[in-house]
């Protein structure tokens, strides 16, 4: 099929490579040059594992094409919407002005029978919103809303063998013509066993942030056991395996430490209640707002800790923090835990020294004032107390008999819970952990 895809950020680009290599002939569009200019070269604009190769075999193909001009989606018969949707204010609401723009610059373009397809996470109502625009210029256009499961870091995966698929379309005839394009786009997938649930717009889009917030849920939930561990002297990596191996449960998303960031599960629960009180369901998911106040208190008690480690005072004392992406396997530092952990450090008086494998260019461009260093070994010498708060296996790796003869102070303090305590223990380290002993 011919596809065009709208926006090549972390979701598109993904989405477009992987359709491509697929068997389709796919034209991404994005407004920024830079970005268009090293797709086309088979480049990744940003580190994803995998990414790369997809990309540098389907451009060599001619199966994607990248380019900034809006008419390149002439002739195409899918059209995929993939633009951020940011946090727009203090109030916490969707930014949706990306998803207008893209809506906008679409209509020009398109045939008459062509579906639009809306990936980008938004607040319920947002499709019918957008339907009544899109049959404003093209009666017998249809749009559907096809929500995105991919994680950064496995979005290659996520993307080539969803877990599940979600279309939601328009009543009668038009909406069995979506389901069916949209079956054709996704046919590997579907040949090889993914659940599809064909539903309305609002379901479709409320699937989206109901993942998610009970995804956000499930983090803050541990992180409050952490809370409790800590005060009650319990071990809440303990007690996370031990409640894990109820399957009603699961194991999965109860990894207890530094909480959530990104560009995803903050802004979403925080549209999600904006969106809620506007539908005067804000009690429905007020709950929200104690996960986001859980997740940034142990941002706070990281400081905290690292403070009651150097003594009361972190004025002047040399902090490594391994980590500035919002998670391992991610260049990504949208509200990242591990980035505003460290500027907070710094601005209490710290001389903090961040380490990351991918992220030092991003995070250099949110906290200039920071110190970056790519090198671990560099980054440790010298050190009074090292922070791991993104758990990149290289970091969990670490030699602790080597990094401490590099320190100046065997002090390390696991913001992941995902260093050998026993191993850095032998090796001389005070270790210190959120929710732990
Ligand atoms: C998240 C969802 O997991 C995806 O399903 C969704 O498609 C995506 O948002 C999106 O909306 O686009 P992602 O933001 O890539 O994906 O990251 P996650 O793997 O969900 O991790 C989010 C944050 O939670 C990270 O900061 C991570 O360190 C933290 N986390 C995760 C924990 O603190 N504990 C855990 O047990 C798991």
């Amino acid at each position: 099929m011919r596809i065009s895809v709208t926006g090549m950020g972390y979701l598109g680009a993904v989405h477009a490579a992987s359709m491509a290599s697929l068997g389709h002939e796919v034209v991404g569009v994005d407004v920024d040059a830079q970005k268009v200019d090293a797709l086309a070269l088979g480049k990744a604009p940003f580190f994803e594992p995998g990414l790369d190769e997809l990309l540098a075999g389907v451009v060599a193909s001619g199966a994607l094409e990248v380019t900034t001009e809006p008419s390149a989606v002439a002739g195409c018969q899918v059209h995929f919407v993939c633009v951020g949707t940011p946090q727009a204010s203090a109030s916490g609401a969707a930014d949706l002005r990306f998803v207008d723009a893209a809506m906008a610059a679409l209509v020009d373009h398109l045939g008459p029978d062509d579906l639009v397809v809306g990936k980008s996470t938004v607040p319920v109502g947002t499709a019918a919103r957008l339907a009544t625009y899109l049959a404003a210029a093209h009666p017998a256009a249809t749009l559907a809303w096809n929500p995105e499961f991919l994680r950064e870091g496995f979005a290659v995966e996520d993307t080539l063998r969803p877990d599940r698929i979600v279309y939601g379309v328009p009543d009668g005839e038009a909406g069995e013509r979506a389901t069916a394009l949209l079956d054709a786009v996704y046919a590997q997938a579907l040949d090889d066993g993914a659940p599809r649930i064909v539903t309305d717009y609002p379901t479709a889009e409320l699937v989206k942030v109901a993942a998610n917030s009970f995804l956000a849920t499930k983090i803050s939930f541990i992180n409050a056991m952490a809370e409790l561990c800590e005060v009650a002297g319990g071990d809440v990596t303990q007690l996370a395996d031990a409640i894990g191996y109820d399957p009603r449960i699961g194991r999965r998303f109860l990894n207890s430490g530094l909480g959530f960031g990104g560009g995803c599960l903050p802004k979403d629960i925080r549209a999600f209640m904006a969106r809620a009180d506007e539908l005067g369901a804000g009690d429905a998911v007020a709950f929200l707002g104690e996960v986001d106040r859980v997740n940034g208190r142990r941002r706070a008690r990281m400081v905290d800790l690292a403070t009651e480690v150097l003594g009361g005072s972190v004025v002047g004392a040399r902090i490594t923090v391994l980590g500035a992406a919002f998670k391992p396997d991610s260049d990504d530092v949208r509200d990242s835990p591990a980035l505003d952990v460290a500027a907070r450090l710094r601005a209490l008086g710290a001389r903090v020294t961040v380490c990351d494998p991918q992220a030092v260019a991003n995070a250099r461009t949110k906290q200039p004032d920071l110190h970056y260093e790519v090198d671990v070994e560099t980054a440790l010498t010298g050190a009074d107390a090292v922070l791991l708060l993104t758990e990149w296996r290289q970091f969990r790796q670490l030699d602790p008999v080597r990094a401490g003869e590099l320190v100046a102070h065997r002090t390390v303090l696991d913001g992941r819970n995902a260093l050998d305590r026993d191993a850095w223990t032998a090796a001389g380290w005070a270790y210190r952990a959120l929710g732990r002993r």
